[in-house]
């Protein structure tokens, strides 16, 4: 998917890197975190493996799960995710930590979608399974504005970035804003909170996750990617053989290098 984009991500990478290495000093600091925030505990019996790499980005993504159906009354089956990422990194440290646990609930109930949808006017519908499906030929918008949230947050997010999967659904992060990418592999994960947000369609909150890069794939700037502080996104129920069901989320995603 999306191959253009990465062509023209790719070829931007020399120039961008050249442009690194005669400021490099003062790119690197404003790159990094200054007081580097730790990631949120899960609080249950298991908290995914910490990392040593270097905190780049923590963004919120708000998006949908996708998943497929082999049979009625069989579980569904992943089949992708579609979000787009906003840049919390200036603004985290300014957030108390209930705030901080609140924010991807309060993204996935309040602000709508930032996709282009394949049935746009749906919501409400009795067929829930595809009211928020994405129209896969061009699922994201030209442009998206920054993500505004009254009363949890001082400024609007800026855009970072996009989540989609590829064809061989490898996780992939585009962080295009800042020349990052990262095609990922599965590490570790564990259930969301039972206080999760339920998302939505009140199916339960996604899995928290710890990404790494894919073998034989190219990462560009970053190593490790986390989905933590999930909202929403677990399936329904599947009805049918061949049915395809999407569910709005929204989550913390934490990027090192
Ligand atoms: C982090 O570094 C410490 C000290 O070098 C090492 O013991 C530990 O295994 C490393 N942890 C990870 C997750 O790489
Ligand atoms: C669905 O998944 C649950 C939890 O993993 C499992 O207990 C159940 O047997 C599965 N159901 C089907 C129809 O495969
Ligand atoms: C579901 O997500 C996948 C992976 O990103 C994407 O290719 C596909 O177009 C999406 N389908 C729908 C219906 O949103
Ligand atoms: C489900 O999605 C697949 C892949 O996009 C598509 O080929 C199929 O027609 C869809 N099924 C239904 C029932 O819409």
């Amino acid at each position: 998917m999306l191959p253009q984009s990465v062509l023209v991500f790719l070829s931007t990478i020399a120039v961008a890197s050249a442009r690194v290495a005669s400021v490099s000093c003062t790119t690197t600091a404003r790159s990094a975190v200054a007081t580097t925030p730790t990631l949120p505990v899960n609080g249950g019996a298991t908290e995914l493996p910490s990392t040593n790499a270097t905190l780049k980005h923590i963004a919120i993504g708000h998006g949908i799960q996708n998943y497929t159906c082999s049979a009625a009354g069989a579980n569904a089956t992943s089949a992708g995710a579609l979000a787009v990422l906003y840049d919390l990194t200036s603004q985290y440290a300014a957030l108390s930590s209930s705030a901080a646990l609140a924010l991807p609930g309060t993204v996935l109930t309040s602000t709508s979608l930032p996709l282009n949808l394949a049935n746009p006017g749906a919501a409400g519908a009795a067929d829930q399974s595809t009211q928020y499906a994405a129209n896969t030929a061009n699922p994201f918008p030209a442009s998206v504005p920054p993500l505004t949230v009254r009363g949890a947050l001082a400024s609007p997010l800026p855009v970072l970035g996009h989540h989609y999967f590829d064809l061989a659904l490898t996780p992939t992060f585009d962080l295009f804003t800042s020349s990052e990418l990262l095609a990922g592999a599965k590490l570790a994960d564990i259930t969301a909170p039972a206080t999760a947000n339920k998302g939505i369609m009140g199916t339960g909150a996604v899995d928290w996750l710890q990404l790494g890069e894919k073998a034989g794939y190219t990462s560009v700037g970053l190593t490790v990617a986390y989905r933590v502080v999930t909202a929403g996104g677990v399936s329904l129920a599947c009805t049918a053989a061949g049915q395809n069901i999407s569910v709005p989320y929204a989550a913390q995603y934490w990027f090192y290098e």
